[in-house]
């Protein structure tokens, strides 16, 4: 899903205003980094994961070993010769035997038991040969969780979508098509497809039931009609990236849930616009007067709609006669446990409730604590990171109850905020009631501990923290064990103020301002976004200072090497926005995917594979500027070593109007899993009736399903193989 929006009011200064001044499952790999100006590493113990250890160690990361793919905008994935990609999971596809086949017309219903819509992040776990437990070196045989993250809403109804108010029915097949799948995946005649008779298939949708777990459970915010103890809840929404966790369930994270809510004018009922609870909600993007995206909530009295709404209704002074709480329910990373349909779904409250993207782990260490980097993706958020109280005990690799170790885990921490100064240094900023810098917001005054985790984003305001241009997916580098964070891009990143506060200055982490010629981008800004990456001093879980730099700043080719296209990307290696972010803990490889609006004059939306250095291995920039008043502005920055044709190439490019998203592998690191993400997105209803108007027919197009040539587009699963067997990008 596209959205790019900007609630963070807050005047935290950028740096120029104030300058203005999984790990190998192998035991243990040997590392030797090709990139010019990195370190050749040692060998490095990794925490093994996985019952292997009797195969030769491969040298991480590996030599890219494919023909890049040239940009194109063919409606079809098109992957390097020698490789072949199937679709095996789409829209509506069945997850029992006893459900019929999609039709794919807008007539299908049922969708508890079909594939949601808008396939995003996903994670792959394995199963052993019977099918009966956790294998974490199964490549045969595994189960993938599939995030669904939102809907193409005319695409799902015969004749589009009929609004408002919403008939019921067609409400309740867009409900349930969110939220996330589970599905068994197992290697038939050496071709991985869906086993349709699995018992661990299911649906987690919008509607079930859900517990708050962590410093947040039971606290007044999250008080409900629902449940006027405020420990439990309903459903997931918006699931955009996920983590997987060292303990082997899958974290799911909910970044745009906000729309989903409506909010009529009850500020003087919540004490005014400068009450709590309207500052709060502001924050987070439900303003008075908020329309919801779909209008489930005119479907019908019952509560089921009604939820949806949450303006403040009722007279009960703690919110259990009314759903304006409803919101402080969402916004969280919630764990399931994809090998156990009875285990509890726990959401944890304490990572903190933004628009969360992916989580990723540091490696974790025996007797450390652990790291879980995340970021907030809207314009000019921050990117977070929560340090659990327990320290790692290998034994929790394979622990009997995975949620109960979950709650060891994720249930107690710290969580931080980063800070990026110009000097290539960083500092993590525990969000804590105890912090005087959080505690001194002068909109609003926390209560306690769950209040700051609630209003992650007012606390990060009042700390200081750098306003980022929009982060997406983070990845932790198994073998430097460095993070990195996609800056997907931001139209409000401008390169003078004029004292309109909605516009960021640009910074020494976030340098660009620009406008895009010839353009697909309507807006200037930070338009084609960049990876930064972090160095945790001293390897430390817990530091709370780290240094950085940009591993790559996506661009056209052809822009202007001193201002836009710094790392000096070819025409093999350009991309625009990126967004999904992923190492291979095979191969060491970094997988990036893209979700771009600008440069699609020239190419639809793709996946590249990389071979990353280390933070500080190559310059120190500086971008100039002329401002409004003629003055001149520079801007220091931190740049990695530029890619080659070595170390960076595009790997896959989608059909149209998709986004790349999702990515995982089996642990063999042979077959690999890839998410396209709503392809022919942009259909009004007008032309649902004529298929020569769709942007997209895919997969159908290409033979999946019915509808040949003019299918109805459908957001898949793609399956990506080497032709001889061989380690995915190596
Ligand atoms: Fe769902 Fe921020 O991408
Ligand atoms: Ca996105
Ligand atoms: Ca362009
Ligand atoms: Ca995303």
């Amino acid at each position: 899903m596209r959205h790019d929006k900007d609630f963070n009011k807050s005047t935290n200064a950028s740096f120029t205003d104030v300058l203005g001044a999984r790990l190998s499952r192998r035991g243990v790999l040997r590392v030797g980094m090709g990139t010019a100006g990195a370190a050749v590493l040692g060998s490095l113990p990794l925490v093994g994961c996985g019952s292997g250890g009797d195969e030769p160690a491969p040298d991480v990361p590996l030599t890219l070993g494919f023909p890049a793919v040239a940009k194109n905008r063919a409606d079809a994935v098109t992957v390097p010769a020698g490789y072949t990609a199937t679709v095996i999971y789409a829209l509506g596809d069945p997850l029992t035997s006893a459900t019929a086949d999609f039709k794919n017309d807008g007539t299908d219903t049922g969708f508890e038991q079909r594939a949601g819509d808008h396939h995003d992040g996903m994670q792959y776990f394995g199963l052993d040969a019977a099918g009966t437990a956790r294998d974490m070196s199964g490549s045969e045989r595994g189960l993938l969780a599939v995030n669904h993250e939102g809907i193409t809403s005319q695409f799902l109804h015969v004749g589009g979508a009929t609004r408002n108010p919403r008939p019921a029915a067609e409400a309740d097949k867009e409900i349930l098509a969110h939220g996330v799948s589970v599905v068994e995946v197992r290697k038939v005649n050496g071709k991985f497809a869906v086993q349709k008779e699995s018992p661990y298939n299911r649906r987690i949708t919008p509607m079930t039931p859900m517990q708050l777990s962590g410093p947040v459970r039971g606290h007044a915010l999250v008080k409900t009609k629902f449940s006027a103890s405020g420990n439990d809840c309903r459903g997931t929404i918006g699931n955009c990236g996920t983590g997987y966790t060292p303990w082997g369930t899958l974290l799911t994270g909910e970044e745009n849930w906000s729309g989903f809510f409506k909010r009529g004018d009850d500020e003087a009922a919540r004490g005014g616009p400068m009450g709590r609870d309207s500052v709060s909600l502001r924050r987070y993007g439900v303003t008075k007067n908020s329309a919801s995206v779909h209008g489930w909530e005119t479907a019908g009295a019952t509560d089921l709609y009604a939820r949806w709404d949450i303006t403040q209704t009722g007279s009960s002074p703690d919110g259990t006669d009314d759903y304006r709480n409803e919101a402080n329910t969402f916004g969280y990373l919630v764990e399931i446990d994809p090998y156990d349909k009875n285990a509890a779904l726990r959401k944890r409250t304490a990572l903190g409730r933004l628009a969360h993207e992916s989580a990723a782990f540091g490696k974790p260490t025996a007797g450390k604590p652990l790291a879980a980097y995340m970021g907030d993706d809207s314009r000019g958020e921050y990117i977070y990171k929560f340090v659990s109280a327990a320290s790692w005990d290998t034994n929790d690799a394979s622990p009997a109850d995975r949620i109960a170790t979950g709650d060891k885990y994720l249930d107690s921490g710290k969580l931080h905020v980063a800070k990026f100064n110009a000097d290539g240094t960083g500092q993590w900023i525990e969000l804590s009631i105890a912090n005087s810098a959080v505690t001194t917001h002068p909109d609003y005054g926390f209560t306690n501990q769950g209040d700051v985790l609630v209003n992650a984003r007012l606390a990060a305001d009042a700390a200081g923290a750098t306003k980022m241009d929009r982060p997406e997916w983070c990845a932790v580098h198994p073998v430097t064990g460095e993070v990195y964070y996609t800056l997907t891009h931001n139209a409000d990143r401008k390169v003078d103020l004029s004292g309109s506060p909605q516009y960021v200055g640009v910074d020494a982490a976030n340098p660009r301002a620009y406008t895009d010629a010839p353009t697909a981008a309507s807006t200037p800004g930070n338009i084609n976004g960049h990876i930064i990456r972090l160095k945790e001093t001293a390897s430390e879980s817990a530091a709370t200072a780290f240094t950085w730099d940009v591993y790559l700043f996506g661009a056209q080719a052809d822009a202007d090497r001193a201002k836009v296209n710094l790392s000096a990307l070819t025409a093999d290696q350009d991309f625009s926005s990126p967004d999904g972010l992923w190492f291979s803990p095979t191969t060491g490889l970094c997988f990036i995917q893209t979700d771009d609006g600008a440069y699609t004059d020239a190419t639809n939306c793709m996946m590249l594979i990389g071979k990353p250095g280390a933070v500080g291995d190559g310059t120190t920039p500086t971008l100039s500027y002329t401002r409004e008043d003629g003055s001149t502005l520079a801007v220091p920055t931190r740049m990695g070593a530029k890619p080659t044709a070595d170390t960076l190439r595009r790997f896959l490019v989608g059909p149209k109007d998709c986004e790349i998203t999702g990515i995982s592998e089996t642990p063999d690191g042979k077959t690999i899993f890839v998410n396209i993400q709503h392809p022919g997105e942009t259909i009004s209803k007008a032309d649902l009736a004529t298929p020569s108007r769709y942007l997209s027919h895919w997969p159908g197009n290409a033979g999946y399903g019915p509808g040949g040539a003019t299918a109805r587009p459908r957001s898949a699963t793609i399956v990506i193989t080497r032709n001889d067997g061989g380690l995915i990008g190596a």
